[in-house]
């Protein structure tokens, strides 16, 4: 591969003014995924930032799946996937969190969690912290711990990182 990782991931990542609204620059990372070398490399700095210290990977819908996904071979851990609300059948935890405008929720299926598991938390982007904040509160609502969360981007000036000030955070890119 060559180069380092946070300038291959510079090198794949799109910025889309204006969406999906005025004034919202988009990191369309789909690039990152098209490249299997990329993806492969930034699960293993995302498993190397937490080695010895995971025994689940959480991965948060929808981009943070094939991530997850990789991460979790990668470690030989169970995955389970945090989920928009509606799409789980059976007895589903919770929580809800702040958008811009309104709330979304994320859920996942009672008991993939264990308790006192300790679990990696994988998602693309690290925006206003809203959607990694929800998930740490879906781990340790199910007994388990967090023990890191690990995203491809972090969007430094939303200031994302003061709400997960909690938790140890890795991001393979950093963006002003
Ligand atoms: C995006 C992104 C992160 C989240 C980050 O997901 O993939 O999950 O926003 O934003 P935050 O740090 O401000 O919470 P989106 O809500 O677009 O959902 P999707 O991945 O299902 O499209």
């Amino acid at each position: 591969p060559g180069g380092d990782l946070a300038d291959r991931i510079a090198a794949c990542t799109r910025v889309v003014p204006d969406f999906p609204t005025a004034g919202v620059s988009f990191q369309d990372l789909g690039p990152v995924y098209a490249d299997a070398t990329l993806v492969r490399d930034t699960a293993a700095a995302m498993h190397r930032a937490f080695q010895g210290r995971f025994d689940s990977v959480l991965a948060l819908e929808a981009r943070g799946f094939p991530l997850g996904a990789v991460v979790a071979q990668r470690a030989g851990t169970p995955l389970v996937l945090a989920r928009k609300p509606g799409k789980l059948p059976g007895t589903v935890d919770s929580v809800q969190y702040g958008l811009e405008y309104g709330s979304d929720r994320l859920e996942t299926q009672s008991g993939a969690l264990t308790p006192g598991a300790h679990v990696l938390v994988v998602d693309d982007v690290l925006a206003t912290g809203g959607t990694l904040e929800a998930a740490a509160r879906l781990v340790e609502r199910s007994g388990a711990r967090v023990s890191g969360l690990a995203t491809v981007l972090e969007l430094t000036a939303l200031g994302g990182r003061e709400k997960l000030a909690a938790h140890e955070v890795f991001a393979a890119r950093h963006v002003t």
